[in-house]
């Protein structure tokens, strides 16, 4: 049976900043979403601050470690302006992850058996600091052996291409990283690791996801702040209609 303990829910407000950019200006406003999600029940807010700041900047990060109270989790590269981005704002986690710049969204995870020796000492001073490291991998049992090694305190398991199966209705594929998952996430905590996921996740794919009993943690983004268009476009129209209706008394 799975474990009941609550499975906390990180929301990624990134594409919030991506409808914003795309029009320039304010609207909408990355932190007002951080703030909604934080009344909504949220556990934590994940942002993503890529080094071409095509959605997340400087400024929404220090909005949102302002803003909030639940913890903040910043997803980064690994390179050196972020880490001392980071050390500037403490925030509680610290994710790394892979980073190209032509990619439209984190397209793999993280070489980490293929780069121990710099990882180790690229989150020394990021533990140090006191900040939940967690690097962002495949389901690959090598990776989650050599995130043990370099002393990652936390893995997030990527779960894109179990998403993608479940999207293309490929059962045999979905079911084959679903297994996959489920060893990796079994590893990590015998490993002594805390372990997440995050991905691609929506209401037909989540189920699955969530019964994975040593799974502590899921970041879920994109997905909700599409659907938030559908279970809020109708009020947003209603309340302006309302605004135009006064305007005419
Ligand atoms: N976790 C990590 C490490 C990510 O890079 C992303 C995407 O930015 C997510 C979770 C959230 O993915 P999605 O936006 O597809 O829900």
């Amino acid at each position: 049976m799975a474990e009941t303990a609550h499975l906390r829910l990180g929301i990624n407000i990134d594409h919030v900043a991506t409808l914003r950019n795309a029009r320039g200006g304010v609207d909408p406003d990355p932190m007002r979403a951080a703030l909604l999600a934080q009344n909504a029940g949220a556990d934590g807010i994940t942002l993503h601050l890529r080094e071409d700041r095509r959605h997340i900047r400087d400024a929404d990060l220090d909005a949102v470690m302002e803003a909030v109270q639940i913890p903040v989790n910043l997803e980064m590269a690994a390179t050196e302006e972020m880490r001392t981005i980071a050390l500037a704002h403490r925030p509680h986690a610290v994710c790394l992850v892979p980073e190209r710049r032509e990619e439209r969204t984190t397209e793999g995870g993280l070489n980490v058996a293929g780069d121990d020796n710099r990882l180790r000492d690229y989150i020394t001073p990021l533990r140090e600091a006191g900040a939940r490291v967690s690097l962002f991998i495949a389901p690959d049992e090598a990776q989650v052996e050599a995130a043990a090694r370099v002393g990652a305190p936390v893995i997030e398991l990527h779960v894109g291409a179990y998403a993608e199966y479940c999207a293309e209705g490929n059962d045999a594929a979905r079911d084959a990283e679903l297994r996959r998952l489920f060893a990796c996430a079994a590893l990590g905590k015998e490993l002594g690791l805390e372990v997440h996921a995050g991905h691609g996740l929506n209401f037909v794919n989540v189920g699955p996801i969530a019964a994975i009993p040593e799974l502590v943690e899921l970041n879920i983004g994109h997905f909700l702040v599409g659907e938030a268009v559908f279970v809020g476009l109708e009020a947003a129209i209603r309340e302006m209609r309302r605004q135009m209706n006064l305007a005419r008394l």
